[in-house]
């Protein structure tokens, strides 16, 4: 099943949701919408009433992407689902890349990335500042907390139902966009594999990004937090031999 957190995508959520059932036709999809005003909440309704493989979510208000995916994976857990999937609603993750994630997952990967920043990944019409944010913040991760992922910030992912189980998720602390790091961070730290698929991402044709400021501050803080009691966990381990 895949999991997409809209607000504010009526623009294009339709085509995405048409291309996503194209492409892989079996998959079941839930929208966790927070309240949008511009009615994408009664569009992802619309879909599930004629449907069956059409599902929808509603949280009241803009709640942030980490605490909607974690809701959207609570309700695919309890049904049984076998592989979850996370996709922007926006068009960036481009629907017939799916395919490939699952394919990675079914040749044993526990988690596949579709990535940005490997070999082959791509951005296309993404502005300078945008890419350097992304770089510069993929760089602070791999500096911070080490984690060998090239694109730990990314949203486009397919997770073995098996993996979530195993993890904690009441202790991913990430709200916003931070989100996509912590569980990364989460994933290798279960010892679990990894495995990065090379995706193009284009920007996005309508709507407006969410990305804020306090976002990235969030981020951040937490990256920051994490690699020092990353380094201060491994020191009292070598002090205790
Ligand atoms: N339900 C819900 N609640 N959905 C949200 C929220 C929220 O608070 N914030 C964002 N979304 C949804 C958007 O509607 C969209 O479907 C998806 O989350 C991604 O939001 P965008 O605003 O399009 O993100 P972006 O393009 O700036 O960011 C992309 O890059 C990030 C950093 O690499 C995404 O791929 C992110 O997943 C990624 O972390
Ligand atoms: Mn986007």
């Amino acid at each position: 099943m895949v999991v997409i957190p809209t607000y504010n995508e009526i623009e294009s959520l339709p085509g995405v949701v048409a291309r996503l059932r194209a492409a892989v036709p079996a998959a079941h999809v839930l929208i966790v919408d927070d309240g949008s005003p511009d009615g994408t909440g009664e569009w992802a309704d619309q879909q599930a009433a004629e449907d069956p493989q059409m599902h929808a979510m509603h949280r009241t208000g803009k709640q942030g992407l980490g605490t909607a995916y974690l809701q959207g994976f609570a309700w695919g857990l309890e049904r049984g689902y076998d592989i979850l999937c996370e996709m922007d609603a926006d068009g960036s993750h481009r629907p017939e890349q799916l395919p490939g994630l699952l394919q990675a997952v079914a040749d044993g990967a526990d988690l596949a990335i579709g990535s940005r920043w490997v070999k082959g990944g791509e951005v296309v019409g993404w502005p300078k500042r945008r890419e350097a944010l992304s770089r510069g913040g993929n760089l602070y991760v791999s500096i911070m907390l080490n984690l060998h992922v090239k694109d730990a910030t990314a949203g486009f992912r397919a997770y073995r139902a098996d993996l979530l189980r195993r993890l904690d998720l009441s202790a991913i602390e990430a709200q916003g966009y931070g989100f996509q790091v912590n569980m990364t961070m989460a994933v290798v730290d279960a010892g679990a594999k990894v495995v990065e698929v090379p995706i193009s991402f284009p920007e996005r044709q309508a709507g407006v990004s969410k990305m804020s400021g306090s976002i990235v501050k969030e981020a951040m803080t937490l990256v920051t937090k994490w690699g020092f009691q990353r380094r201060w966990a491994k020191l009292t381990r070598r002090r205790r031999g």
